[in-house]
């Protein structure tokens, strides 16, 4: 049995006080990978941004709105668990500042300055005590495979879940799961609880071979 804590679903940066910056992200796969999880065993905490879903009863969820509220929130939590999935869609960009006023139409285009927002998983890997993992996704349009493992890398991720564009607001999913090492674990589709149970098995299995 492991504590896991999962990302789910988008987040929102707001420009001002009734407008934001968002995707699609719907949080399914984080829901499936939560019941999957539980499925086998393990203890689930989820940090997930604003959705229309319900998770598992028997998961604790922490809501947060903003990227920095959901990295707060993991930095709060990941130290007392053993393991992390990044399988929310963070907002990666925001707004350099934020009106706090409703911003008025002017007739001009309106010019946005954005930012950066901090990565939560790769802050959370750069950060990991030696027994805990994490497994990062990787959404890519294009070579996918190729910069699923860049990404892998770069963010410290012990596993990666690749997958493609129609993986997002989707009932569906193809993944490939990949090994630090760019081996592949394993090759999946099918209904998003299918593929969650298969990436929750092949996470098991290589703590297993870990030790
Ligand atoms: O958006 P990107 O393709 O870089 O996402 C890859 C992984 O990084 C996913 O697991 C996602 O949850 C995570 N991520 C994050 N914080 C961000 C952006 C992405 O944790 N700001």
């Amino acid at each position: 049995m492991a504590n896991i804590l999962i990302t789910s679903g988008p987040t929102r940066q707001y420009l001002d006080p009734v407008r934001y910056l968002t995707n699609a992200s719907s949080g399914r796969m984080g829901a499936a990978l939560a019941s999957a999880a539980i499925e086998a065993g393990h203890q689930v905490t989820i940090v997930s941004g604003p959705v229309h879903l319900n998770y598992p009863g028997n998961a604790r969820v922490v809501f947060v709105t903003t990227t920095d509220e959901m990295l707060q929130a993991v930095e709060e939590l990941f130290p007392s668990q053993d393991g992390l999935i990044g399988a929310a869609a963070p907002c990666d960009y925001m707004p350099r500042r934020v009106s706090s006023a409703k911003i008025a139409k002017s007739g001009e285009p309106l010019q946005l300055e954005l930012i950066e927002t901090p990565d939560i998983v790769a802050t959370a890997a750069h950060n990991k005590k030696p027994h805990q993992w994490v497994v990062g996704f990787a959404l890519e349009t294009e070579d996918q495979r190729f910069r699923a493992i860049v990404k892998m890398q770069k963010k410290c991720c012990d596993i990666m879940v690749s997958n493609g564009p129609s993986a997002i607001d989707s009932a569906d999913n193809e993944v490939e799961i990949l090994a630090s090492d760019g081996q592949t674990i394993a090759h999946v589709s099918g209904s998003k609880p299918a593929v969650a149970a298969s990436i929750v098995e092949s996470i098991d299995r290589w703590l297993e071979k870990r030790g």
